[in-house]
Formats: C-alpha cells, structure tokens, sequence
C-alpha cells in the first residue's frame, strides 16, 4: 500500500478523492504532502507519532515530496529535533534491510518551527517555510493536533487562516479526548466547523486502527460461520475488556480530570462495540459504514448507576516491592474520587441485540495488560452430551475471543471428545495466533490511521453524529457519578480489580472471561 499507488486497496479503492490525494493519476503531478505535528515536544509525538511515520516512510508509503514538519512552543533547531526523534525510531519493520541509511533519509526529511499556538503570526511564518519546501508544487497539508485540548481550537483557527493550503488539500488530525460531555464535544465540534468543514476532520480512536479490530468486520462478514450466529438467538453476552498492568504513571494531571469511562469506555470500548453491533453495512465505504455504527449507538440505552461499577487503585506490597495508589501521584489532587476502572453493562435495544448484556471492563493498575472481545454462545438445546463433559456444563458453552493484544489471536473454544475408547468431552481452542501465521510484524494502529488521513479514507475515523451519540449514553452516568460524588471501590494495584465487577457480571448471569 502506497501513496504513490502502488498497491490498490481496499481503502483507495472506495475513497472518492483518493485520485487526486495519492497522485493516482499521474504521478507528475508533482504533488507534495507536508506533515505538521503540532505538539511535537510532546510524549505522544515522541512514542506514537514520528515513529509510526518513520514506518510509513521505510514502508514506502509516502509519496516522492513530502517532508514532516514540528510545531511547538519549545525552542529546538531542527538538528535538535532530529536528534530527538531519531532516539524514538527503531528498526523493527525488517531488521536485514539498511535501516540506519533509511532514518537518516527520513530525519533529512523532518524540520522544526517553534511558535505559539494562538498565534497567526507564528502560523504565517510556519506557511512560508512550508511553502519553500513545497517549491510550486501542489501542496496537500495534514495537522496532527498533538496537544491538550483546551488549544485545539486556537490552533485551527491559525492553521486554518494563515497556514491552510491554497492548491491542495488541509486535514487536521485531532486526538482525544474530544471534550468531556455532551455539551463540552459539541462546542468543541462547533468550533472545528467555524474554521474546518467536516471532511477535513480526522478524530483519531487508535483502537480503530488496531489489526485485530480492522479484522472484525472480515470475520463477521467474509465467513458464512458466524453472521448467521451474530445475534441475540444465538449470543448469550458479548465482553469488551482492557485491562493495563501499569497505572497512570506520568499522565495523572490529564487522567484525573478525565477518569477511565472518559479515556477508555466512551471511545475506545464503545467503538469496538458499534463496530461488533453494527448490521451489515451497503458497502465498504466510509459513511457506509459509520451510518451503521452511529444507528446501533442511537439504538442504545444510557448507562444506568446500578449498572455501572467503578473502582480505584490504592497502594500495595508485593514481593517486597511497593506499587503506588492512584492518589500517591503528585499530579493528583488527595482524595480524588477519579475511577481507574470500571465496569459496566450496555444493552442495545434493537431487533438483533435485544436483551443481550454487552459488558464493557476497563482498568488501569491491574494484574494483566490485554485488550479483548469475548463472545459467549447460548446453550447447546437438549445437550446430549451433557452427562460426559469434564467440566461444569454451564462452562461448556462456545466462545469467541478475538484477542486485540498482547500477542494478537482469535480462537474459538469448542467441545471435543477426548481420544480414545471412553466418551469423554473435553474443551479445546481452535487458534487463529497470528504470531504463528504471520512473520511479518503487526503495523502500529498510528500507522495505518495516518496513512488513512494522508490517503482521504475516513472509515476509521469517528464523524461528529457519531460522536454525539456517544456522548449521549455516558454523559449522564458521568454527571451522577460527579453530582452524588460516588466513592469508586478500593482494589489493590496489580489485583484483579473490585469485587464489584463479578456481582455485576452475575447480574446478568455472566462469568468475565
Ligand atoms: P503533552 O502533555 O505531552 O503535550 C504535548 C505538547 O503540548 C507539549 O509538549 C507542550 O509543548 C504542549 N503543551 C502541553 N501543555 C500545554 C498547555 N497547557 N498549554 C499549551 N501547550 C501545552 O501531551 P501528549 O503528547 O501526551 O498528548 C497529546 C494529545 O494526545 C493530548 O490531547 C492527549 O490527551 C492525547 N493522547 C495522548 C496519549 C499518550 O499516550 N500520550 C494517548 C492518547 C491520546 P510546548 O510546551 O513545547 O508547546
Ligand atoms: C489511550 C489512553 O487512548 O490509550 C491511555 O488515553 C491508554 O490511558 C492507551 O494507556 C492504551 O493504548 P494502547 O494502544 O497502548 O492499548
């Protein structure tokens, strides 16, 4: 996949203007792309951002003039900016291949202007460097808003007036969060749409470009075995899980004012579950298929209290190590009632889905890291087995789990007969583990969402409907859990979370898998 169209896809094939973005028709054109991450000081720019274009750039993917510019209020050359971001890249793609030539190639390609972030003047100044490495060539520009939300909208107001392309394209990459509520997100949209028309929008969710999440929708609908099974007459309970292993180490300032429903329930969760939910879409077209997720979000009911746990992580001693509570960060405010986990249960009131409990688990400091769907089938009718199973039967049902990471893989545990003369039943997996299947390496999520913005394909990014609608289902659960001032439950850093979560499941008669 190129954007200098080597490789059609299924991307470039159904996005509109993807001709004239990728220069697919004709490459002398001449058109150049220039990357501007606004934030670029920052922790994501470092971690997430130029890596993933500098596996872009060794990948081939970028077109023959493009060049990555930095914008931040911190003072850097652009030699100090390359050393910068020449600590953060890795050869990880392919190992053989002459790697460092290649970071020196693309860290030729990387500059700095420092300037501030309200300021035209300062953007103006940004145009015109831009403008000398564009040299008259159709210019498309990308800006990746790498920075706390309060400055989105003075940056694209500047970017917009004094920095936008006259030849070519402007998109603007925004990242979370995308406001704290309803009211806060649909301010936030109104001022985008002030200076940027909806196209031009990219609200990133990483999770929509995991390889495991892309997949979900060719599982689904590529295989005659489970759209016929996808529905509430044959699906008891569907999970949505993401535990960490760490705590907010380093971010407390920006989680504690956000919490864990904000940072991962209400988008990255959610979106797994429209995705998962949604009926077959008319094609594999952007609005085609956000049409879809936003109608299953529509469809669904807001959180309730009583269906919602919420929990904290306090300090704990474990082979002689001490791990920290949440509220032992410095960047915390004592007392802080922000949940580090919670647990909920969401119900879709359609056709399809009625009755099914959807739960979603989100946790930081917990004893694993991994993120997972898990779908639990009903009961086989009239078992007639159900006197041999080594297990309980209630255990013996099938499920799915598509594991999104670590160590990506998608099994499905069936019953099987335990060889040999006896009638015995046994559990086993049958495993899809991509590590097994495929040497190549999983591509970043930030990798193919940035080559998506660069390539005009907007499938895995959320449009503002959608976004409202998720707003709708959990900002009035964030307001109660706010105004009656909920005292989230106590778990210990490294545990398996509140108890509360397992007589949540049991609500509902589920066991978290
Ligand atoms: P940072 O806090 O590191 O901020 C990025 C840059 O913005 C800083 O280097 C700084 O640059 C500037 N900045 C920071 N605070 C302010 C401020 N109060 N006013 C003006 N400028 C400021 O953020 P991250 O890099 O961690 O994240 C960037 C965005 O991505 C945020 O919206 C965050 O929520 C989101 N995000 C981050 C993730 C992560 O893992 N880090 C994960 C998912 C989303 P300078 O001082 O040089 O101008
Ligand atoms: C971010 C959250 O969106 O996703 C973080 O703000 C979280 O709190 C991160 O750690 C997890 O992403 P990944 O890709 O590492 O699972």
């Amino acid at each position: 996949r190129s954007v200098n169209g080597a490789l059609p896809t299924t991307s470039s094939l159904s996005s509109k203007d993807n001709g004239e973005n990728l220069g697919l028709i004709g490459e002398d054109k001449e058109i150049t792309v220039t990357i501007t991450v606004v934030g670029a000081s920052g922790d994501l720019a470092k971690k997430k951002i130029f890596p993933a274009l500098f596996a872009l750039y060794y990948e081939d993917c970028f077109p023959k003039h493009f060049t990555i510019f930095g914008y931040a209020r911190s003072n850097m050359t652009d030699a100090e900016l390359r050393i910068m971001v020449g600590k953060t890249l890795t050869c990880r793609i392919d190992k053989s291949e002459n790697c460092d030539q290649k970071m020196k190639e693309f860290l030729s390609r990387c500059f700095y202007h420092s300037g501030q972030y309200d300021s035209e003047d300062n953007f103006s100044k940004l145009d015109e460097k831009l403008k000398e490495h564009e040299a008259g060539r159709i210019s498309n520009r990308l800006f990746y808003l790498s920075i706390p939300p309060n400055i989105f909208i003075d940056v694209v107001k500047c970017a917009s007036t004094s920095a936008s392309s006259t030849s070519g394209w402007t998109r603007v990459i925004v990242e979370k969060p995308f406001g704290r509520d309803l009211e806060s997100s649909s301010a936030l949209t109104k001022g985008f749409k002030q200076y940027l028309d909806e196209d031009q929008i990219f609200r990133i969710d990483h999770y929509l470009g995991k390889e495991l999440v892309e997949n979900l929708s060719v599982l689904r609908f590529s295989n005659l075995v489970f759209e016929p099974l996808w529905s509430r007459q044959y699906i008891r309970n569907v999970q949505l899980i993401f535990s960490e292993d760490f705590g907010t180490e380093g971010r407390g300032g920006y989680f504690d004012s956000y919490g864990i429903i904000r940072d991962i329930m209400q988008n990255h969760l959610l979106q797994i579950l429209a995705l998962f939910a949604m009926e077959t879409p008319v094609s594999l077209d952007a609005e085609d298929i956000r049409n879809e997720k936003v109608k299953v979000l529509r469809s669904m009911r807001p959180l309730e209290i009583e269906n919602v746990v919420v929990g904290q992580y306090k300090g704990h001693v474990k082979g002689g190590v001490s791990y920290p509570a949440y509220t032992d960060d410095n960047t915390v405010p004592k007392g802080s009632l922000t949940p580090t986990f919670a647990a909920a249960a969401l119900f879709i009131d359609n056709a399809r889905w009625d009755g099914v409990p959807f739960l979603m688990k989100a946790g930081k400091a917990l004893h694993s890291k991994r993120a997972e769907i898990r779908v639990q089938f009903r009961h086989v009718p009239g078992n007639l087995y159900k006197n041999t199973f080594s297990v309980d039967i209630d255990r013996a049902t099938n499920e799915l789990v598509i594991r999104v990471q670590p160590d990506e893989a998608i099994y499905l545990k069936i019953n099987n007969k335990v060889p040999g003369l006896g009638m015995r039943l046994d559990r086993s997996k049958l495993n899809l583990h991509y590590a097994a299947k495929y040497s190549k390496e999983i591509p970043d999520a930030y990798e193919r969402l940035l080559l998506d913005a660069i390539e005009g394909e907007r499938r895995l990014f959320i449009r503002s409907d959608e976004l409202d609608a998720a707003w709708k289902l959990f900002t009035p659960l964030l307001k109660e859990l706010e105004d009656r001032k909920i005292h989230p439950e106590l778990y210990p850093y490294g545990s398996r979370g509140p108890v509360g979560a397992h007589y949540l499941a049991a609500k509902y008669n589920v066991r978290w898998g």
